[in-house]
């Protein structure tokens, strides 16, 4: 019993962070969406949440753990799975009992954990490094005029390998979501009349954002060619 009561806590767990992250998708998506319809809201946007205190020294030191936490928990939860089931899952093994995105949750999130090291590499270190070793933080360049707009579309422009990576992460990402996202109310034992409708607004946001980012990434290669 006590093992049961373990595995469960391990997935609530996963569920919870999973909700979080999910959360900080949907703004991080609405910010950089920002940047194809008014790159001067997207610059000013950006100079806000990358001085402000609560931001930085709260909001992203927690999204950080969030995102570890997640990861780490992804690994241990799959591993203790694995070793229960060895003998058993033999005759329930296969796509007739459980589609392929629940049963590959841990290669997805390994090429989105993938795809983070080199997001973090692209736009965060270069964040760290001019705000808190230069100590730069007017978020202007030489011409004083914010930086981040032309930083970020520089990322896409004129860069179709990236554009590709980008864009094969994303669909991952939505293969994740898909399965994850949905799930995560159901550990919760979310079981009402609006478990329909969560499951239904689940999927639709697994597949919008997503696509959303695939569109952002496009818009800029294309908008520069
Ligand atoms: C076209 C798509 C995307 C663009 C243009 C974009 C852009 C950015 C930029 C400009 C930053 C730097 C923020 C800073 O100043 O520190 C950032 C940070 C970050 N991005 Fe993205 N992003 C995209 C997609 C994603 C996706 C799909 C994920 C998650 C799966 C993600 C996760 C993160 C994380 C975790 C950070 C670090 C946040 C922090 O500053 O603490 N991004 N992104």
């Amino acid at each position: 019993m006590g093992g049961i009561k373990t595995s469960i806590a391990r997935k609530v767990a996963m569920a919870l962070s999973g909700l979080f992250l999910v959360l900080f998708l949907a703004q991080h998506f609405t910010i950089n969406f920002t940047s194809v319809v008014s790159p001067d809201t997207f610059n000013e946007i950006s100079q806000f949440m990358g001085t402000n205190f609560l931001v930085q020294a709260v909001l992203q030191p927690i999204l950080i753990f969030g995102v570890i936490f997640h990861f780490v928990m992804g690994f241990v939860l799959e591993i203790k799975n694995n070793s229960a089931r060895s003998v058993s899952y033999a005759k329930y093994n296969g796509g007739a009992n459980s589609p392929w995105v629940s049963r590959n949750m841990l290669l997805t999130g390994i090429v989105v954990l993938a795809f983070l090291g080199l997001h973090f590499y692209d736009f965060w270190v270069h964040e760290m490094q001019v705000k808190y070793i230069q100590g730069d933080m007017s978020g202007l360049n030489e011409a004083g005029e914010f930086r981040y707009y032309e930083e970020t579309v520089a990322k896409f422009a004129g860069q179709p390998v990236r554009v590709a990576i980008y864009v094969f992460s994303f669909v991952l990402l939505m293969l994740h979501l898909l399965h994850g996202f949905a799930s995560s109310f159901q550990t919760m034992g979310v079981n009402n009349k609006y478990s329909k409708g969560i499951k239904v607004f689940t999927k639709a946001f697994a597949i919008v954002i997503p696509m959303g980012f695939v569109f952002i990434a496009i818009f800029h290669y294309l908008n520069n060619l």
